[in-house]
């Protein structure tokens, strides 16, 4: 297990390029079991969840191949089981997005339910409700969803009891392939939905609405392969920005999608930072000065994303004044709040919301990474810091964060990886 050793107390200035969006690869990758031609997926992110990704479709036996331009070609012509071990769900719960897909073109499927994680209990009876509804026949047993069809999935409205992302995608997928019309209703908006979208529907599917939050899709007989190029990550395009107003720096990130980061962008501004939009880069420059803190509620797009609202309360550590973070979307997404106290900073927890006053300088301690985004706002917290900071638990940000190390070096930061035996 490695270990992040940050010295904070560096501005950052420079340029660096955003990797494809991993949350948009991951049910596209997935989308490739809904054809038995090559579908090739280009700008993927180098990340840990990919590769999962990509295993578990291999234990199906779909055909991997990567060319020298790590573009990936999924073939699941050659697919020999429908089953997603357990070994791989615990450890990506997205898995879950092979299930849609599995049971509209093959009928049946058995995947391991994802249990709880760092961030709240996330259950998937929203995925089999709407499977259900779809005429499958879906039980629990021994820690696995089994599912079945009798023939096709069957058109049907939907009416979503909450906005959930991968719900979305799981019934979309499954959609594409199913007799007559589906409607999803309170269907998520985010941009990695549309994406997945552009994906199927340059697939062949039939699907309009992506977008808002009536998604509808008119089933087909057949998909196509295609090569897709996956959007850019805009958690990790806000978490580079993030990071520079709060050391008070000047970056530029570029091969971005700045219509997909308003709410995010907005409380940069809030926050004092003088922000140059691209078509596709964005410029921040905080011009020296301590950024302001800033107060903001998550909710499903295009409100203020969950996966930052982390990393926003490691810039109102340092920041002038008190800002106060609700967290809408998970239950328990503030594990972060207690490492960063114990780095000095002066943060309480008051039911789903964080009230954050301002300190003038955090000191750098060891802390523990709970998962994704709260390891990105340790490393903010870290390099913000008075001296050195060691992050544990690091193979959470490899997850979700291509190369961190080494885009934030560019950018002038002391962090360094060590192996920990
Ligand atoms: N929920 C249910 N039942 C369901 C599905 C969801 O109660 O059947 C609840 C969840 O427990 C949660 C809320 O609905 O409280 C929203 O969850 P959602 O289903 O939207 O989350 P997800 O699809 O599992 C995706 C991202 C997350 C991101 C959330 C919210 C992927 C692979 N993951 O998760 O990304 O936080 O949407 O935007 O797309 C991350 O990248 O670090 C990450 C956690």
């Amino acid at each position: 297990m490695d270990r992040l050793l940050i010295s904070g107390g560096v501005s950052l200035e420079g340029e660096i390029r955003i990797a494809g969006a991993k949350n948009s690869a991951l049910p596209v990758l997935a989308a490739g079991l809904l054809t038995r031609e090559p579908l090739t997926v280009c700008n993927l992110p180098h990340l840990v969840d990919i590769t999962t990704m990509l295993q578990l479709l291999g234990c199906m036996g779909v055909q991997r191949t990567v060319d020298e331009k790590m573009n990936v070609q999924v073939d699941a012509s050659t697919i020999g089981n429908l089953n997603a071990p357990y070994e791989l769900v615990r450890t990506m719960r997205a898995s879950i997005l092979v299930l849609g897909p599995l049971l509209s073109r093959y009928g049946e499927a058995e995947v391991a339910l994802p249990g709880g994680c760092a961030i709240g209990s996330r259950p998937v009876n929203q995925h089999t409700a709407a499977l259900r509804a779809m005429g499958a026949s879906i039980s629990v047993e021994n820690g696995y969803i089994r599912a079945r069809a009798d023939g096709r999935l069957k058109g049907a409205r939907l009416f979503m009891d909450l906005v959930t992302v991968t719900g979305t995608e799981n019934i979309m997928m499954a959609a594409t392939l199913a007799e007559g019309q589906t409607i999803i209703e309170n269907a998520a908006r985010e941009p990695e939905v549309v994406d997945l979208a552009n994906c199927l529907k340059r697939m062949g599917a039939d699907i309009s609405g992506h977008g808002s939050d009536t998604i509808v899709i008119n089933g087909v007989d057949e998909l196509r392969g295609c090569r897709y190029d996956i959007m850019p990550d805009r958690i990790e395009t806000g978490t580079y920005l993030i990071a520079a107003a709060a050391t008070r720096g000047h970056i530029k990130v570029k091969d971005t999608e700045p219509p997909a980061l308003e709410s995010v962008l907005n409380k940069l501004e809030q926050a004092g930072a003088a922000l140059r939009v691209g078509k596709d880069s964005i410029e921040l420059d905080m011009r020296g000065r301590r950024p302001k803190a800033v107060s903001l509620r998550t909710a499903p797009y295009p409100a203020f994303p969950t996966d930052m609202q982390a990393q926003f309360t490691a810039l109102n550590a340092v920041a002038a004044g008190t800002g106060s973070i609700t967290e809408t979307v998970f239950e328990n997404r503030f594990m972060h709040v207690h490492e960063m106290n114990r780095m000095g900073a002066n943060i309480r927890v008051e039911g789903n919301t964080v009230i954050v006053e301002g300190v003038d300088q955090l000191n750098g301690a060891p802390v523990m990474a709970t998962d994704l985004r709260a390891s990105a706002s340790l490393i903010i917290a870290g390099l913000v810091s008075r001296n050195e900071t060691t992050v544990d638990r690091i193979y959470h940000i490899d997850r979700g964060y291509e190369c961190i190390e080494e885009k934030l070096q560019s950018l002038g930061a002391r962090i360094s990886r060590m192996p920990v035996r």
